[in-house]
């Protein structure tokens, strides 16, 4: 496993003639648009990285871009693996390994999730601040020591310092932002409503698909993360939402973001 993913950072080295990007950025569902933000050096498509998995969800580009954010250079996974898809643990992580090898630094997660939270709103962005594992652990199976201990500190996973960080720039933005627990499920199915009541009792606030297993490699790798949800459905609301008007408000989050995390690496 290690030889493939030195193997695949190798490649990627050579393609990007040692671009060595600081941040590592995951862009979830819907959220791809950041891209547009990037300063883009190379693009690369998944299919045309050895090692890699492809991406098999509508919506998602896949494909990694090497760019310039503000100055700083990061690599941007446009789409990312799902455990529903089928893929196992180690390949939805397999790219957080690859760009730590690349040189990352700091590993900034986005996804679209289902607010628990009865004060959260369709459209508003949660920094989230710890997660709950419903999923398989990535870390199952001989320990990779030159990567990281066998059992990880899990305290702090999502990083104080860039949690105050983006308090103080969403202030000076006026942008609103909720914060709270994430639970990763496996999905593919969206949670029942005693699941919504299930995630929201053990301390949940948003439900999603995603961002567990990569924080978990990354945690495991050192690596301070930093995470955002966009909520674009309330779990425990009765209330069934306008198609067009969860897109729009979708949409309008991800601009949001985009200025949260343009503004965040530039205070790297
Ligand atoms: N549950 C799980 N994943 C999701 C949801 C949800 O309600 N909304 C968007 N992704």
């Amino acid at each position: 496993m290690l030889e493939e993913i030195k193997k695949t950072a190798a490649f990627l080295e050579q393609a990007t003639e040692s671009f060595r990007p600081e941040v590592g950025i995951i862009l979830g569902t819907g959220l791809g648009d950041f891209a547009e933000q990037i300063d883009t050096k190379y693009a690369i498509d998944y299919h045309d990285i050895p090692g890699f998995p492809v991406s098999t969800v509508e919506g998602h580009k896949g494909r990694l871009i090497f760019g310039l954010v503000e100055g700083h250079r990061v690599v941007a996974m446009q789409g990312r693996f799902h455990y529903y898809e089928g893929y196992g643990m180690q390949q939805v992580t397999f790219p957080v390994r690859v760009m730590k090898l690349l040189g990352i630094r700091y590993l900034f997660v986005s996804n679209a999730s289902g607010g628990i939270n009865t004060s959260f709103r369709v459209g508003d962005l949660m920094v989230i601040t710890d997660h709950i594992n419903l999923m398989p652990n990535p870390l199952i199976g001989p320990n990779m020591a030159e990567l990281g201990p066998r059992f990880p500190d899990m305290h702090n996973c999502y990083d104080r310092e860039l949690i105050a960080r983006a308090t103080a720039i969403a202030e000076e933005e006026h942008i609103k932002l909720q914060y709270g627990v994430y639970v990763g499920g496996t999905g593919p199915t969206f949670e029942t409503q005693a699941e919504y009541r299930y995630f929201k009792a053990i301390g949940g606030d948003a439900a999603g698909m995603s961002t567990v297993p990569e924080v978990i490699v990354a945690r495991h790798m050192s690596v301070p993360v930093f995470g955002i949800s966009v909520i674009t459905n309330c779990g425990l609301s009765d209330e069934v939402g306008d198609h067009e008007d969860v897109q729009r408000q979708g949409r309008q989050a991800g601009t949001r973001m985009a200025v949260l995390f343009k503004r965040m690496i530039r205070s790297l």
